[in-house]
C-alpha cells in the first residue's frame, strides 16, 4: 500500500466544557482546557490519502493539489479562530482533538478524488496525538 501524507499547521482557541456536568467535574476532566475564557494550541494536522501510483505522473496524489484542498476546506475555517464560537462544523460541540478529527474526516472526505483518504492525525501539543481512520461512530 502507497501512503502519501501532507503536514500543515493550525492555531485555534478553545474551551472544552460539558454543561451537563458541574463545575468542578469539568475543571477536573479538562484542566486548563476548561478555561473559562478558551485557551490557544498550536495544532499540526497530517492527512493521508492511500492508492496507486498514477503511470503517467508517478504520483497517488499531487501534494500541491491535496494541501489546496485542505487549506480550501479546514485550515481557512479553523485557524486562528474560536473552535467553539467561529466554526460551524464544531457548533454545540466539545472541540477535543477527537472530534476535530472526526468533523476533519467528514468533510475532507468527499473532496478527495484521487485516491482515499486514509488517516487524520492532530497534534494538539508535542505529546498529545488522536488520529482517525474513519469508520466506527
Ligand atoms: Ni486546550
Amino acid at each position: 500500500m502507497l501512503l502519501v501524507t501532507k503536514r500543515l499547521h493550525f492555531s485555534a482557541s478553545h474551551r472544552l466544557h460539558n454543561a451537563e456536568l458541574s463545575d468542578q467535574e469539568n475543571k477536573d476532566i479538562y484542566g486548563k482546557c476548561n478555561n473559562p475564557n478558551g485557551h490557544g494550541h498550536n495544532y499540526i494536522l497530517e492527512v493521508t490519502v492511500a492508492g496507486k501510483e498514477d503511470p503517467k505522473t508517478g504520483m497517488v496524489i499531487d501534494l500541491k493539489l491535496l494541501k489546496e484542498i485542505i487549506q480550501k476546506t479546514l485550515i481557512d475555517q479553523v485557524d486562528h479562530s474560536h473552535l467553539n464560537l467561529d466554526v460551524s462544523f464544531l457548533k454545540n460541540k466539545i472541540p477535543t482533538t477527537e472530534v476535530l478529527a472526526k468533523e476533519f474526516w467528514k468533510l475532507l472526505e468527499k473532496k478527495i478524488k484521487t485516491g482515499k483518504l486514509y488517516e487524520i492525525k492532530i497534534f494538539e501539543s508535542q505529546n498529545n496525538v488522536v488520529i482517525y481512520r474513519g469508520g466506527g461512530k
